[in-house]
Formats: C-alpha cells, sequence, structure tokens
C-alpha cells in the first residue's frame, strides 16, 4: 500500500476492499467527478490535489446523481439541484442545511485505486 488517507483500521465484519476496474489513480482527471458502479453499488470518484475521495453517488437530499454536479472553488461538490455542496472528505454539507454524504474510504495501492464496501444488506 503506497497511500491512505482513511485512519480508521477499525473497520466493522464483513468490509471488504473493492479495486475499482475501469481505472487507474493516474488515469483519473484532476477535478473531475466521475461515476462508477462497484459491487453492485454507486459511487461518485473525485481526485483532486493528489488524493482521490469516494462518495455516495446520490446526493442525500433529494437523490440527484452528485456527478453531473460540480466542484467550488474548495473543491466541494456542488449538488446541481438545490446547490447544497459537500466536502468530499468527511461527507460534511458545508452550506449547513444538515445533510451527511456517505463517504467511502480509499487506499491507492501503487496506481490502483481500492474502495472500501461494507457487504450488501439483503
Ligand atoms: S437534491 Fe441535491 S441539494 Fe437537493
Amino acid at each position: 500500500m503506497s497511500f491512505q488517507h482513511d485512519d480508521n483500521t477499525n473497520y466493522p465484519p464483513g468490509f471488504e476492499w473493492y479495486k475499482t476496474e475501469r481505472f487507474t489513480y493516474s488515469s483519473l482527471q484532476d477535478n473531475a467527478l466521475t461515476e462508477i458502479e462497484l459491487n453492485g453499488k454507486r459511487i461518485g470518484i473525485l481526485k483532486r490535489q493528489e488524493r482521490v475521495y469516494a462518495f455516495a453517488a446520490k446526493c442525500p437530499h433529494a437523490g440527484v446523481p452528485l456527478c453531473t454536479g460540480w466542484l467550488d472553488p474548495q473543491g466541494r461538490i456542488v449538488c446541481p439541484e438545490h446547490k447544497y455542496r459537500f466536502d468530499p472528505a468527511n461527507g460534511r454539507n458545508t452550506t449547513g442545511e444538515g445533510y451527511k454524504l456517505f463517504t467511502y474510504p480509499v487506499q491507492l495501492r501503487g496506481d490502483e485505486v481500492w474502495i472500501g464496501l461494507m457487504p450488501p444488506v439483503i
């Protein structure tokens, strides 16, 4: 593992890391929001300032796809529908409406990008 920006090592039972097959770290464009599917989940991806962030693809307010939005100058995700903003590092709703964007831990293993997921709820 070359890089990890998730310090939580106490992952719950069933937690697993999944490699993204669609891209590598070096193939990701800076400051571009990209939606992928990984292990049955829709996940938003952002590479910015040499870090990769993973978050729920849908806005926690009303479910609009966040990757159709944009970034503000501070790198926060702006939802295209009602313009609520979210910090991709921790999901904080920085415009203060009280929502929380779910975020996923990310590891870079060389050029590979791995995302930590819980097993699907059945
Ligand atoms: S749906 Fe995203 S801010 Fe309302």
